[in-house]
């Protein structure tokens, strides 16, 4: 067995847009594995996000508040070149269903060939939120529909804000 290692710290990207119960399950996971965990969040300019990034990262700040080891960054381009001056070795990403690996192994070795340094840790999400994500969590709040148990309570809450202020 190797004695002593250095800190080990992961990058778990994403838009959420916004964050479920399913990200949290990875985030409250990943932050057991390793000693830190930043959770990265990308401002594409190539999309339109129902929230705006700073809305996002501070859902997910009061999601995360009480795990010591985890913060929030904003991070735009590249990943692998975030990850690289964050100094992360690990990318952690969720896989939900057969159906994600496709895309989650194109990214991990695009990532890989670009950046042979920085390893992919696919992590499976728990049953309970296999069938969940951002969009389908947005579609229910956007027609009245119940989103709790689904989301973080401060997630419900700026759904609800939204969507009736959108709706006037
Ligand atoms: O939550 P998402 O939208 O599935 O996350 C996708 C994400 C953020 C992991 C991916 O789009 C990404 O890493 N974008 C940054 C640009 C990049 O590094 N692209 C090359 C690898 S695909």
């Amino acid at each position: 067995m190797k004695k002593g290692r250095d800190i080990l710290i992961a990058i778990y990207p994403g838009s959420f847009d916004p964050v479920t119960n399913g990200h949290l399950d990875i985030i409250i996971r990943g932050s057991k594995i390793f000693d830190g965990l930043i959770v990265g969040l990308l401002k594409n300019p190539n999309k339109k996000p129902l929230f705006t990034v700073e809305e996002r990262e501070e859902m997910m700040v009061e999601a995360t508040k009480d795990l010591t080891n985890v913060t929030v960054e904003i991070f735009q381009g590249l990943l692998v070149q975030f990850a690289r001056q964050k100094k992360c070795r690990v990318i952690l990403r969720g896989l939900r269903a057969i159906s994600d690996y496709e895309y989650e192994t194109q990214i991990a070795i695009t990532n890989r060939k670009i950046c042979p340094e920085i390893e992919t840790f696919l992590l499976p999400t728990s049953t309970e939120y296999s069938y969940l994500n951002s969009t389908v969590v947005k579609e229910i709040a956007q027609f009245g529909g119940c989103v709790r148990g689904l989301v973080p309570e401060c997630v419900e809450r700026k759904l609800r804000k939204k969507f009736q202020v959108e709706g006037r």
